[in-house]
């Protein structure tokens, strides 16, 4: 269960949430619980999660290690900062920030490298599923992303499918519709890496999740988990997410 905070909270507002959530969130003992948020608040998530079982990941990375590259942050920095994950290829990046499936890719080889768990994100715009080019657009962002890394790789990756029409818009894919872009996606997966390998990766689906549709959501056998935006922001509400019941 990961939630992606996007750019909101101060370093300040992080230590509050952490504060209000670490207790709500104690008993989630069925689920990995990961917390992305921006930069600069890192460290602070870091330090308030107190080295307990919530694990802490940025959102985006640079494929170089250091360099002469304004702006940029790279996996070993945040590693080095305590966080384990981090989120590659959001659809706000591909959208806003011209990130391709080639930069996807470094990012996410970039990503291991540094020891860090990549949370690589595909998913079609509202225009492709309209003209029915969903699965068109899924296997594309498949094969020149994810499908091209080494088995090895593979296997330490976590995926996202977030189809950009649900994203901060209130309307969550139905049940039914994100099972069957995860089916598409590990079929994809399975063709390439074989049947194993296929069953072993998570897919997270992400878009519009909220305390009230995560059960339906989960009950796909599909889903192995979800990426929460706005929902992440309030300590109650993630928590009510984590600790959804079967
Ligand atoms: P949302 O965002 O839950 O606010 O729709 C999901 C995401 O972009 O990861």
């Amino acid at each position: 269960m990961a939630g992606n905070w996007k750019m909101f909270k101060t370093a300040a507002e992080t230590r509050t949430f952490f504060e209000a959530f670490r207790p709500l969130a104690a008993a989630a003992e069925h689920c990995e619980i990961v917390i992305c948020p921006p930069f600069p608040n890192l460290a602070a998530a870091v330090e308030s999660a107190h080295g307990g079982r919530i694990q802490i990941g940025a959102q985006n990375l640079y494929w170089e290690k250091e360099g002469a590259f304004t702006g940029e942050v790279s996996g070993p920095m945040i590693r080095a900062a305590g966080a384990t994950h981090v989120i590659v290829g959001h659809s706000e990046r591909r959208q806003y920030f011209n990130e391709t499936d080639e930069t996807v890719l470094k990012r996410t080889v970039a990503a291991l490298e540094a020891g860090l768990t990549p949370i690589v994100c595909v998913g079609e715009r509202l225009e492709h599923r309209e003209a029915g080019q969903t699965k068109t657009v899924l296997f594309q962002q498949c094969r020149e992303g994810i499908a091209r890394l080494e088995e090895r790789k593979f296997s330490r990756i976590v995926i996202a499918y977030e189809p950009v029409w649900a994203i901060g818009t209130g309307k969550t894919a139905t049940p039914e519709i994100a099972a069957d872009a995860h089916g598409v996606i590990r079929g994809e997966m399975r063709a390439r890496y074989g049947e194993g390998a296929a069953e072993n990766v998570r897919i997270l689906y992400g878009g519009s999740v909220k305390p009230d549709n995560v059960k339906s959501l989960m009950a796909q056998p599909e889903i192995d988990g979800v990426l929460v935006g706005g929902a992440s922001l309030d300590a109650k509400s993630f928590a009510a997410i984590v600790n959804f019941t079967s």
